[in-house]
């Protein structure tokens, strides 16, 4: 979009208390957007919300309750961040992942069709994959989840190609590697953390005695997993780009760069100038060795530039934050 065609939109933000959700509300309302975030704090923090924008308190099993957050906002595009996310977490209780990333996106989606929202954008995830056959992972690789977390993200897609083909209903998908990094105010505090950037972290804030290494006999060069970390100020970038009429589909969000789970434990230490001791775990079921994205469609398409790629910087600003936030938030 070019500078001095901006419009500004009304966009309503579900998941807006959680770590990618906040950060990208920020962005949203820093480029002139008008934001409402839509957030039953299952998960989030009602501090993590930029006081710039409308919050509603969201009752998703309430009857009604979502379509009539939505009417209400009468937004011009919803961005679905909302969702339960831990992939262990999933493997033992798949029902609740089914139920809110499934049942309750699909009373999201019905809401934007009959409000007649124009631009639906939607948080899917690289584990819509499974373990890739190639690498970099391109869009087109087969989709075949290996865990019901992967599952109802790829149900999510698979419902908005329907619904973009029946009702019109136009669509951007990120399917995002690794988020990691913080914005000058607000930064990762999940209630339970499963990321290795702040687990990391907590160790060099001494919350922690070390970091567990889940695998160190993977085909990988120094034995432990590699992943793509990508910095959410660059994810939120993509979400506006994505915003423009006409863009549509599905785009992976990531480097191209993988980092060992050692090389960031290594890139941590250097950042903090803490040391960092490790504990080696066996490997963890269904972590594939590599996953790696490539993101060209993104630049290509929609203009997309990361402009925050390397691993010190996102590890610098995840620091920044952790360190005035030893805590998180209070919330
Ligand atoms: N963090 C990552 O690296 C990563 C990677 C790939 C995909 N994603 C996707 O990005 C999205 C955001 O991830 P995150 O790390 O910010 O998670 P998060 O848990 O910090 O944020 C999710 C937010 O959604 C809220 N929420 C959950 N279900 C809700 C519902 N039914 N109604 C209203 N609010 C609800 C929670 O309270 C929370 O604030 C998720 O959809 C996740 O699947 C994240």
């Amino acid at each position: 979009m070019a500078a001095n065609s901006f419009t500004r939109m009304n966009i309503f933000v579900t998941g807006g208390a959680g770590y990618i959700g906040s950060i990208c509300t920020e962005a949203l309302l820093g480029a002139g957007h008008a934001v409402t975030v839509y957030d039953d704090l299952s998960e989030g923090h009602r501090s993590a919300v930029d006081p710039r924008a409308r919050f509603v308190l969201g009752r998703p099993d309430e009857p009604g309750n979502i379509l009539d957050a939505v009417k209400e906002a009468r937004p011009d595009a919803v961005m679905h961040f909302a969702a339960n996310a831990l992939v262990g977490e999933s493997m033992t209780n798949p029902k609740k992942y089914f139920h809110n990333n499934v049942a309750n996106g699909l009373k999201l989606l019905d809401a934007a069709v009959e409000c007649g929202v124009k631009k639906f954008v939607f948080s899917s995830t690289c584990a819509t994959y499974g373990p890739p056959d190639r690498l970099p992972m391109t869009e087109d690789l087969p989709q075949c989840p290996i865990n019901p977390y992967g599952e109802s993200k790829l149900m999510f897609e698979r419902m908005l190609q329907w619904y973009q083909r029946i009702y019109g209903l136009e669509f951007v998908a990120f399917r995002y590697f690794n988020a990691a990094g913080a914005s000058e105010r607000f930064g990762e505090h999940h209630r339970i953390e499963t990321h290795l950037i702040p687990n990391v972290l907590r160790v060099a804030l001494d919350q922690k005695p070390h970091c567990e290494i889940y695998g160190t006999d993977y085909p990988t060069p120094d034995g432990t997993c590699v992943r793509d970390y990508i910095h959410i100020l660059d994810l939120a970038q993509a979400h506006m780009l994505g915003l423009a009429p006409g863009r549509q589909g599905f785009y992976n969000l990531g480097n191209g760069d993988g980092y060992s789970v050692r090389e960031v434990v290594r890139m941590c230490e250097k950042v903090t100038g803490k040391t960092i001791p490790t504990v080696e775990k066996p490997r963890r079921p269904g972590d594939p060795p590599r996953l790696v994205a490539a993101a060209e469609k993104a630049v290509r398409e929609l203009g997309w530039q990361p402009k925050h790629p390397r691993l010190e910087d996102i590890v610098a600003t995840a620091w920044a934050w952790h360190e005035k936030h030893p805590n998180g938030y209070p919330d």
